[in-house]
This record gives structure tokens, C-alpha cells and sequence, in this order.
């Protein structure tokens, strides 16, 4: 395992102490603030406002992760209902990511019926109808083959136009994951991967994940599909110019996603060549899970946590 892994390990291990949560829960909003737009759905429509006028386009991301009643897994999904019909009209493509966990993926009905397949086919109806687009998020692998079934379905269902998906380069599966969805010409969201993974499934070295994203994302390329490249990688992202170029795959077939908060500068320069750029832009009270993925991503990260929960 290299050093990257370790630290990430050893900050995704202890943001789940419970102790450290409380503390950091009470006392890092003013941290947190940096990569999560506010806790209300109004500030993150704004937040989306402001990039589109650097021509950056947004994706709206209420945070919540599991959820383990009915009732909740209801009210997140009206929730995102409500911010779909809240987008409508303002002027910018309607684009939302969501969690099948936080809409009941995990909780069958007493008639059998997944509560998540319910709830994200209330979200994709009423995206479908305002020409909007949902991405489902990919979470810890346990989930990795639920979450593509669920894809498939839904993907027969509202089709491409309306709901794309995941894939971690840091998982050893995913190639093969990738090839399996060819036939419903995904759209696809190639990421790096930032949950804590055990080698027995995900590789341990950045080296190995960092050469698996390149494949991912030309090979997508290469089966014409549509590939979201979301990555602040920018040896990546200059190597992804010049496949496109040399295999003169046109703009309109990928784009490049950011974090909110993270390379806002190359967002822009980046929309500025004329690529289709996407910051994704999460908001909500439910922050910490979130904030501790970030933080895991950057040594540098830490010190920045610790000197702004000093500050207060
Ligand atoms: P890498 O970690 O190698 O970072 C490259 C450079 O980017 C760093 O050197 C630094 O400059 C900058 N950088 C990266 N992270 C930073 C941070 N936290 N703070 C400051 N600078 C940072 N994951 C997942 O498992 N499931 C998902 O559904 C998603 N969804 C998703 C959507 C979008 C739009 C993005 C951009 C990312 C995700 N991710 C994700 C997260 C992803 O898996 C990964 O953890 C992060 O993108 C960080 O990895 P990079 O590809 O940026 O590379």
C-alpha cells in the first residue's frame, strides 16, 4: 500500500469514531463551508447561478448517505423532488446526483418491492419531464452490484438521456463492469473512488488506480458512449485532450466534472477552451460524511480542518 493510501485509510478510519464525528460535527462548519455550497436548497441553487456565469454548469447534490427507515428515505426523495421543481425555469441545465442508499436502497417492502427503485423512479419521472438528467451516485462496493442492476432497470425505463451512473477506477472490477453496460450505451461518470476499500477488492496503489482511469475513460471513449471524466487529475485531464484529439472524438461526446470547492480555476479555464464543464455542488445539513471523503483525499486537507477549527 503507498503512503497516498495509507493517509487516506487512516482519516476515513478515524472520521468514523464517534467521538471525533461530534467534535468536528460542532465545530468545523466554518471548514466544511469550502466544499459544500450551504445547508439550504436556495444557497445551492445560487451556488450553481454564480458558476454558470463562468460557464460552468452545476451538479445540484443534496447530502445524505443510508438511510434505514421508510419514512426518511420518503422525505429525502421528496426532497430532491422539491429541488428539481425548485431548478426549473432558472436558466441552467437541470443535472442532480443522487444516492439509491439515501432513497432506500437497502429496505424491501412488505410486498417485496425495493424502497429505492420506488423513490428513484418518483425522481427520474419528474426529471424526465423538465429534461433534466440524474446521476446515481456509486458508494462502498457492497453496493457496487445493486446499484448497477438498478441502473439497467432504470435505465430501460427513462433511458440514457435522463439517468447515468458511477464507476471507480479503484476497483478491480470495474473494467469489467464497464464492458457489461456497453450495450445500454451509458452514461458514465468515471471516478478515482473515495471510500475506504480493502485490497481484496480495490488496489492499493494510486499508480495502479491512476493507470485504470485512463483505460476506463478511453475505452468508454473508444465504445462512443458518453463519459462524464470526473477528475482534478490534471495529468489526466491533459492526457484526455490529446486522446480525444488524436481519436477526433467530438466535444459533445464527454465533459469534465469537478468538486465544488476544489480547482475552481481550471474549471474555468477549462470551460473557457470550450469543453462542457460540470461542478458538482452539494448541499444540506448532513455534511460530515461528505466533508471526512475530502478531507481523506489531501494530506494538506488536514492541516487546513485543524487551523480553521483553532480559528472556531
Ligand atoms: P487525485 O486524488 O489524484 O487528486 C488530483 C489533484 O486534485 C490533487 O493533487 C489536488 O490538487 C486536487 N484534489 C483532489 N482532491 C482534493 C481535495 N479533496 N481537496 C483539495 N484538492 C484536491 N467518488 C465515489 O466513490 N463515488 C462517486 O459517486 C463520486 N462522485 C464524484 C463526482 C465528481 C464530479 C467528482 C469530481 C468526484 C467524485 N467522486 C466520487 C470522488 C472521486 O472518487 C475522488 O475521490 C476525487 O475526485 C479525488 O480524486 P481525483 O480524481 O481528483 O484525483
Amino acid at each position: 500500500m503507498d503512503l497516498n493510501q495509507v493517509y487516506r485509510n487512516t482519516v476515513l478510519s478515524v472520521a468514523n469514531n464517534k467521538t471525533v464525528q461530534d467534535i468536528v460535527k460542532q465545530r468545523a462548519w466554518s471548514v466544511a463551508k469550502r466544499f459544500v455550497a450551504g445547508e439550504e436548497r436556495q444557497t445551492a441553487i445560487e451556488a450553481v447561478k454564480d458558476m454558470e456565469k463562468v460557464g460552468v454548469h452545476g451538479i445540484l447534490d443534496l447530502l445524505g448517505e443510508f438511510v434505514d427507515t421508510e419514512a426518511k428515505a420518503n422525505e429525502f426523495a421528496d426532497e430532491i423532488i422539491r429541488l428539481l421543481d425548485a431548478a426549473e425555469g432558472q436558466g441552467f441545465p437541470i443535472y442532480v446526483a443522487i444516492k439509491l442508499s439515501s432513497v432506500g436502497q437497502k429496505i424491501t417492502l412488505a410486498n417485496g418491492e425495493n424502497l429505492g427503485m420506488i423513490n428513484a423512479r418518483r425522481i427520474l419521472k419528474r426529471a424526465r419531464e423538465l429534461k433534466g438528467f440524474v446521476a446515481l451516485d456509486m458508494e462502498d462496493h457492497p453496493l457496487v452490484d445493486l446499484t448497477l442492476q438498478q441502473f439497467r432497470t432504470l435505465v430501460g425505463e427513462f433511458g440514457h438521456e435522463t439517468v447515468g451512473t458511477v464507476l471507480q477506477a479503484y476497483l478491480y472490477r470495474t473494467e469489467q463492469d464497464r464492458a457489461s453496460l456497453d450495450d445500454l450505451k451509458p452514461n458514465l461518470r468515471i471516478v478515482k473512488g473515495a471510500y475506504l476499500e480493502p485490497e481484496s477488492v480495490a488496489y492499493p496503489a494510486k499508480r495502479d488506480v491512476d493507470l485504470q482511469y485512463r483505460r476506463l475513460v478511453y475505452q468508454h471513449l473508444k465504445a462512443g458512449n458518453y463519459c462524464c471524466v470526473a477528475t482534478h487529475d490534471e495529468s489526466i485531464i491533459e492526457d484526455v485532450k490529446r486522446f480525444v484529439q488524436m481519436n477526433k472524438i467530438p466535444n459533445s461526446q464527454f465533459e469534465f466534472q469537478m468538486l465544488y470547492g476544489i480547482r475552481r480555476e481550471l474549471q474555468i479555464q477549462l470551460a473557457r477552451e470550450g469543453y462542457t464543464v460540470r461542478a458538482y455542488i452539494p448541499y444540506g445539513s448532513d455534511w460530515y460524511a461528505y466533508f471526512s471523503r475530502r478531507i481523506a483525499e489531501r494530506p494538506a486537507n488536514v492541516m487546513f480542518v485543524l487551523r480553521g477549527m483553532l480559528k472556531g
